[in-house]
């Protein structure tokens, strides 16, 4: 494995080796994902296997330019014009009934397919170099904290990607919102940094929260982006208490607040996050993987606040805890 910062050689390089057919992982502005050329289901595969993930689940197909969206959607409606126009670049997931040319590794054998062009400089910079789709999901293993730094892939798949591009930090830190297309209602299939009102804003149209229960997303497991540790999701008011009570067991704790209240309680395991969801959310997996990684008998998470702004917030701690 290279890991490699940001250059023209160092994109060039990425680019060629997505063309013979191996894995890149690269920054989006969302997380780290692990990308392969998507028109060749060999490549594919190999996205599969290092993950250790279910072959039915579809990835995203990662675009550089918005003219590659009829290559790889068929009978695209004026909603996803709108949507592109209005968030692409950017941490946006749609999902299209697919071209027929689209693999079905891709796709999970599903006749949709998740499209996307992200923001972060580096992705979009490879993405042309390539000049075609890359498919990627997160570049974790299956069911693992999402990585948003270069090192936390390195740490997890670091034997089985020929390259690893460095371009530092994620700035929003939670994976994309999906929209689902497909349907005659416009639904979140999970929520990111664009909210619901955003996409209602844009498409003059109510869009539905998902609630359907055959799993397409496998982001809408039950459990996923879980840490090893035990996570528990406490409200603000009964964090102090909670703490007192395990440590009085005599359990080794980790807690993850936002609270001013809770800035100085005595915890020698504490990370403090920004009280304002678009500086909590970059910083979270990586506070999860820091906890985790201290093999505490338990992480307490302060309960997110009930508004839009933390939809994705709360979306991903209700499935990192028990
Ligand atoms: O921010 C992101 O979306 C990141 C970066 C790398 O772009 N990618 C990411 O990929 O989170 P992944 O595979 O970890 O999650 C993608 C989600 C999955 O839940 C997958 O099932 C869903 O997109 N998905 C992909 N194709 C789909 C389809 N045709 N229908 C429904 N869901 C689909
Ligand atoms: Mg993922």
């Amino acid at each position: 494995m290279i890991l490699s910062s940001v250059n023209q050689q160092s994109i060039d390089q990425a680019a060629a080796l997505l063309r013979a057919g191996g894995l890149v992982a690269f920054p989006t502005e969302t997380v780290y994902g692990l990308g392969a050329d998507a028109a060749n289901p060999d490549a594919v595969s190999k996205i599969f296997a290092a993950k250790g993930r279910p072959v039915d689940h579809p990835v995203i197909v990662h675009l550089g330019n918005i003219d590659q969206l009829d290559a790889w959607a068929a009978d695209v409606p004026e909603a996803a014009r709108r949507l592109a126009a209005a968030f692409w670049p950017g941490p946006l997931t749609i999902i299209l009934n697919k071209h027929a040319g689209v693999p079905a590794a891709v796709t999970g054998g599903q006749n949709t397919v998740a499209l996307r062009i992200p923001a972060n400089p580096v992705a979009l910079q490879l993405l042309q170099a390539f000049g075609g789709g890359v498919a990627a999901p997160s570049a974790n293993r299956f069911g693992r904290i999402s990585p948003t730094q270069a090192c936390h892939v390195a740490e997890e798949l670091g034997d089985e990607v020929g390259m690893i591009l460095d371009g530092g930090p994620c700035t929003v830190g939670v994976e994309s919102t999906i929209i689902d297309l497909t349907d005659e209602h416009p639904a979140i299939l999970r929520p990111g940094r664009i909210t619901r009102s955003q996409l209602k804003a844009v498409l003059q149209t109510d869009v539905r929260l998902s609630s359907q229960t055959k799993i397409r997303a496998p982001g809408m497991m039950a459990v996923h982006y879980a840490p090893n540790t035990m996570a528990l999701l406490c409200a603000t008011e009964t964090l102090i208490a909670m703490i007192d009570e395990q440590c009085a067991l005599g359990k080794q704790i980790g807690v993850l607040a936002y609270s001013a209240a809770l800035n100085f309680i005595p915890c020698q395991h504490l990370i403090h996050l920004p009280e304002q969801a678009e500086l909590y959310e970059p910083a979270l997996y990586s506070a999860l993987r820091e906890l985790d990684n201290l093999e505490l008998d338990m992480i307490l998470i302060e309960q997110p606040p009930d508004n839009e702004a933390w939809a994705a917030v709360t979306d991903r701690l209700g499935k990192a805890t028990v």
